[in-house]
């Protein structure tokens, strides 16, 4: 209990919270570094990759790299922003520009930099001179009354913005949004948010004159069909960085830095490691979840643990229930059956699957034939369980959601399995031995 209190859990599984070790991406580190120094700004980027591999955590370190080379950084997460309209957008993107520039006014000094830091006295100067007028109420007052559609009105504030990043002499701007697959045109309700927002920014990086102005957008991998729907040339403004699963070398190191630090008081052998290693698959939201789930299993082992001791049932119980049950609760119970069918599908290796792949089971046209299997792969991406992969076929939205599906219906078979066995009996208080009758040698 004493060694418990004394050792803090390194481990950080969670949506965008920063790792301890933050693990490979250099190649996306170096380019992006690249990218704060470009004259003119001629790409931009977009970040994709499944559930949990780290793409919030990748954008808030280029933000931390693009603050510290004083750029002003605009940005926030869409996830809350189902069916986004243009002028929701625009609104929002008002919001940001205006908290950002707010920060920027008010933040203190740079440490280490000189104390007559000329961009600090800018700053000062601005804050006195122009604060008000980059307030939101202003910027908003400014994209009222600017004439034509939301994109136009838009890029007039952005203008006046880039105005100020100019005097300012800060390195630019950069647009950055989260969970961007929200952005979607949609042109049923005669709606283009995505359109909207790069045709603004790409009217910023073809203006002459105009402090650069970077977009970054992140999502999940449908994203990229959302971009390429635009009614704009969108495949040539984007650099893509799809982040996929570590290497091994990076998942150790990811694994093990952070637990170096207590080792000892506590003992992991290479062999536990190892296993803990394969259990993420690389996956970075899992070498946390793992990572975590080891600390405290050991802890509650007195230190030290054997390689087979580990994950605890509970462990699997608590993965299930994190990553993925959201989404599983959202399902119905013949989903649920056609989810089964997915994850035990022949070519399971393959991470894409088509309505035909899943029919070839025994069994499964009975059930599902016809237009059936394609309606539930459209439902099922709706619920946000899968995704249509570029080549019109389907993958999970979640890594290694195969696994997970079969602990969630052989633990729901032995449930119903255990409603189908006799009755047990009641446990009743022991009854005490029969006194053996005494025999009667009278009646
Ligand atoms: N490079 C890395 N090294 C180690 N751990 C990482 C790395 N990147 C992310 N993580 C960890 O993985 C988990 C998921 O990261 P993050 O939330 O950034 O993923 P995501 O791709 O944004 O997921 P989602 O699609 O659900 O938003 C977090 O716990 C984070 O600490
Ligand atoms: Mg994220």
């Amino acid at each position: 209990m004493e060694r418990r209190k004394l050792i803090e859990n390194p481990y950080r599984p969670g949506a965008g919270h920063l790792p301890p070790f933050l693990a490979g991406r250099l190649d996306e580190q170096r380019f992006f570094k690249r990218m704060l120094h470009q004259q003119p700004v001629t790409e931009n980027v977009l970040i994709t990759g499944l559930r949990g591999v780290g793409k919030t955590v990748l954008l808030r370190h280029m933000r931390h790299m693009a603050e510290h080379n004083d750029w002003l950084w605009v940005g926030n997460d869409l996830s809350e922003s189902a069916a986004l309209t243009e002028e929701r957008l625009a609104l929002r993107i008002l919001t940001d520009l205006a908290a950002a520039i707010a920060k920027k006014l008010s933040e203190p000094m740079t440490e280490g930099a000189e104390p007559t830091s000329s961009l600090k006295h800018r700053l000062d100067r601005m804050q006195q001179t122009e604060g008000d007028a980059l307030a939101y109420d202003a910027l908003k007052a400014q994209y009222e009354q600017a004439p034509g559609l939301p994109s136009d009105r838009l890029k007039a504030v952005l203008t006046r913005v880039t105005s100020f990043v100019q005097k300012a002499r800060l390195g630019g701007i950069v647009l950055a949004y989260d969970e961007a697959q929200c952005l979607s045109d949609r042109a049923d309700h005669n709606e283009f948010p995505m359109s909207m927002l790069i045709e603004s920014v790409a009217a910023m990086q073809r203006g002459e004159g105009f402090s650069p102005c970077l977009l970054i957008l992140s999502g999940l991998p449908h994203v990229f069909d959302a971009l390429t729907a635009t009614r704009t040339y969108t495949e040539r403004m984007f650099r893509v960085m799809t982040l996929d699963r570590l290497s091994r070398e990076d998942t150790w190191a990811a694994l093990t830095t952070p637990l170096a630090a207590l080792m000892p008081p506590l003992h992991a052998s290479d062999s536990l490691l190892n296993k803990v290693c394969e259990l993420t698959g690389g996956y970075p939201y899992l070498i946390q979840f793992f990572g975590s789930e080891l600390v405290e299993q050991l802890l509650e082992n007195g230190g030290t643990l054997a390689t087979d001791q580990f994950p605890s049932p509970s462990t699997l119980d608590r993965l299930d229930a994190g990553l993925f049950a959201a989404r599983w609760n959202r399902t119905s119970d013949r989903q649920r059956e056609f989810l089964s069918l997915i994850a035990s599908r022949q070519n399971a290796r393959s991470a894409d699957f088509s309505a035909g792949d899943i029919l070839e089971q025994p069994g499964a046209s009975a059930e599902f034939g016809g237009p059936v299997a394609n309606q539930m792969l459209l439902a099922l991406a709706e619920r946000g369980l899968i995704y249509r992969t570029r080549h019109g076929r389907y993958a999970f939205t979640v890594p290694m959601s195969e696994l997970m599906i079969q602990r969630r219906m052989s633990r729901e078979q032995d449930v119903e399995a255990s409603w189908q066995s006799p009755p047990p009996q009641m446990a009743r208080k022991a009854e005490p031995p029969a006194k053996p009758k005494k025999k009667r040698w009278f009646s």
